[in-house]
């Protein structure tokens, strides 16, 4: 078919023109609208970079303010979503019923789910960034049975967020004030990356005018993957795995190359030098660690493992370097999440810029349904058999 060029996972078709993100993988660089990662990284919080990612600008100090009090009024969940979250499979992982609770808003809240009406759109924008927290809280304290904690609307977002889900905290305000900024950088590092496999579902969920609560809930389902936001669990999993072989790190990379497992964490299809948010995070880790009192074993594995990697040929020839899924575990792990809760904190991490391509997209009169096209191999015509 004429023009049809093969192009497997859209390695290099680009799908849309964006004013979002701006990734330069071979220098390592990435900006939100124009804002270098880590000067947002310095400066500024996870809300502020959500409201950049999702309007295009920074806010002012009172428009900041509004946002804030506007998701901390939202955060509660309808009585009738309460009994829905309880009634989900305790075994169930959390990313499942996450996709599952995200996919009801639309029902819950249908005063919001026209993509066509500028207001609904606005209205579903807040209600989307203020409820994540409290239902992926509830599941989590449901999964690992406990009693789901209300909101709090004195409280902020990321510090409502950690106290929906542990309770009291530490015991230690430093700790908690250590524990909530660095959860805040975490999911400001997650916020947007243009076209990764979630985005892409969430724009193509988007393009035949399905209501934004659904296309997000496209995107959860495709975060969950191991390749994409399930790496964060995937690595830990993998660091006990090589604990479990008495901490051999080399016998570990031999399987790598041997093909029989892959190096989670490690590799990216856009970045082929370090990505600059790994590098954020490693510090924040050894911040974090340096707090308890014992080596963190996971953390030195994870460190021995970089370290090995990044000085065997097997891996600088094919490019790979650590990724943001590489370190971000072993600080969960060591702030009390349950591995099983790590790509769901990638989820509300990521829901901004979710957000953002999905209004970007109802916007751009360029869109169209998307609609790839394929190179068909099958059998040509052929007779069906005759009947004996
Ligand atoms: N460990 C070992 N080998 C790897 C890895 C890895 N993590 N990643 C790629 N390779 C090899 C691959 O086997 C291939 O080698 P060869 O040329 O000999 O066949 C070569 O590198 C190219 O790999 P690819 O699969 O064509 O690369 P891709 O762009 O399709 O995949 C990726 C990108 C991120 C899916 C992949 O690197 C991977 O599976 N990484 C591990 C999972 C992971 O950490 N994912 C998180 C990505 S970052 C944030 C996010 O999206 O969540």
């Amino acid at each position: 078919t004429g023009m049809t060029t093969l192009d497997p996972g859209f390695g290099n078709t680009a799908s849309c023109r964006s004013e979002i993100t701006y990734i330069d993988g071979a220098a390592g660089i990435l900006r939100y609208r124009g804002y270098p990662i880590q000067d947002l990284a310095q400066h500024s919080s996870f809300l502020e970079v959500a409201y950049l990612v999702i309007r295009g600008a920074l806010p002012s100090a009172g428009e900041l303010k509004d946002f804030a009090d506007q998701l901390r009024t939202n955060a509660p969940v309808p009585d009738e979503m309460r009994t829905l979250l309880d009634a989900l499979p305790r075994n169930g992982h959390p990313m499942t019923l996450l996709a599952a609770a995200v996919n009801t808003l639309a029902a819950y809240y249908d005063d919001s789910a026209d993509p066509t009406d500028d207001d609904q759109v606005e209205t579903a924008t807040i209600r989307l960034l203020a409820k994540l927290p409290t239902i992926a809280a509830h599941i989590h304290r449901r999964t690992s049975g406990s009693e789901p904690i209300d909101p709090d609307p004195a409280r902020d977002y990321v510090e409502n967020f950690l106290a929906m889900l542990f309770g009291q905290g530490t015991g230690d305000t430093e700790l908690d004030a250590l524990y909530t900024r660095a959860l805040d950088l975490l999911l400001l590092l997650h916020a947007d990356h243009e076209l990764n496999c979630s985005t892409a579902t969430v724009r193509v969920v988007g393009s035949s005018d399905a209501d934004i609560y659904g296309s997000v809930s496209a995107g959860v389902n495709a975060l969950f993957g191991p390749l994409h936001g399930g790496a964060n669990q995937a690595v830990l999993e993998m660091l006990e795995e090589i604990r479990g072989m008495g901490g051999d790190v080399d016998a570990f990379l031999e399987k790598v190359k041997a093909k029989e497992t892959r190096l989670m964490g490690f590799g990216h299809r856009v970045y082929k030098n370090f990505d600059p948010r790994s590098r954020e995070i490693k510090g924040l880790a050894a911040d974090i660690l340096a707090r308890q009192e014992r080596p963190d074993e996971l953390f030195q594995l994870a460190l021995e493992l970089e370290r090995k990697a990044l000085a065997d040929p097997y891996f600088t020839e094919r490019k790979l370097y650590p990724n943001v899924d590489f370190y971000s575990g072993v600080i969960y792990r060591a702030m009390g999440f349950p591995t099983n809760m790590f790509t769901v904190l990638f989820a509300i991490g990521r829901l901004p810029g979710w957000i953002a391509h999905w209004r970007e997209q109802r916007k751009d009169p360029a869109t169209r349904i998307a609609r790839p096209r394929q190179l068909y191999v099958g059998p040509t015509e052929r007779p069906y058999p005759a009947q004996g």
